[in-house]
């Protein structure tokens, strides 16, 4: 069902069940202070009333997250490599940023009040911690000094202008370092993987548990994604600039 089936049901459906259907809403209701997990089994309507939220922009806020997901098929290997780091950056980059902000406080809460009884739950704390830690290290690394570099090559490219080599010697050192990041940051969400047994939560779990496995399944394709993008693309592309340009 999509977003806009889902706020016809509205009238009837507690807030609890819309985001039991789509975890994507937690996100809509934690923004406003509408609480779904232990407070969740009233309408969203009733909530709204109780509270003094406008409930139309809750609505126009719950349609909108149809229109996230990018559907289109880009044919990303044709993109130049400075238009292809705008889209890393602005739709990867910032994805992990506000992901990682959720994600931070849904692990924490769950591993605190679920440990006991599902002790995964702490260990996949912990490895969520290792990736979100390094992640944005990693992040950091490829907006200050792998990516300025790499435009500053499509211009000279673009102009044929030459080629200052940068301080690091060659493109080819900081993107041994990304791919072995890439590495173990895969590495840790296959664990997560594993440890959440695919992310599929136990029959007991509460919404704050379902969503945590919802948000770290969504987390792991954006993931792949782009990692696929810097691997398989712009890596090797920028390796054959440089190359070129020193020639
Ligand atoms: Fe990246
Ligand atoms: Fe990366």
């Amino acid at each position: 069902m999509d977003s806009k089936e889902a706020i016809e049901e509205m009238d009837t459906k507690t807030v609890g069940e819309m985001v039991a259907e789509d975890y994507r809403t937690a996100e809509v209701f934690k923004k406003f202070g509408i609480e779904f997990c232990c407070g969740g089994k009233v309408t969203l309507e009733n909530t709204c009333q109780k509270r003094g939220i406008d409930i139309n922009a809750v609505q126009d806020a719950l349609e909108s997250l149809d229109n996230q997901v990018d559907t289109s098929a880009h044919d990303y290997n044709n993109w130049e490599l400075d238009k292809l780091i705008d889209h890393i950056v602005n739709t990867h980059h910032s994805y992990v940023n506000a992901a990682l902000s959720q994600l931070d406080e849904y692990s924490a809460k769950v591993a605190k009040v679920h440990g006991n009884g599902n002790p995964e739950v702490v260990e996949i704390y912990h490895h969520y911690q290792a990736i979100a830690n390094e992640l944005r290290m990693h992040m950091h690394k490829e907006e200050a000094i792998l990516f300025p570099y790499i435009r500053t090559m499509v211009v000279a490219n673009r102009y044929g202008e030459a080629l200052t080599p940068p301080p690091f010697g060659s493109v080819k050192f900081p993107i041994d370092m990304m791919e072995s990041e890439h590495v173990s940051a895969g590495n840790a969400m296959e664990s997560i993987k594993q440890l959440s047994n695919d992310f599929s939560p136990p029959e007991h779990a509460c919404n704050t548990y379902r969503v945590l496995y919802a948000k770290l399944q969504e987390f792991e394709s954006d993931l792949h994604q782009h990692i696929h993008l810097e691997n398989n693309i712009l890596f090797p592309k920028a390796i054959q600039m440089e190359t070129d340009l020193l020639r």
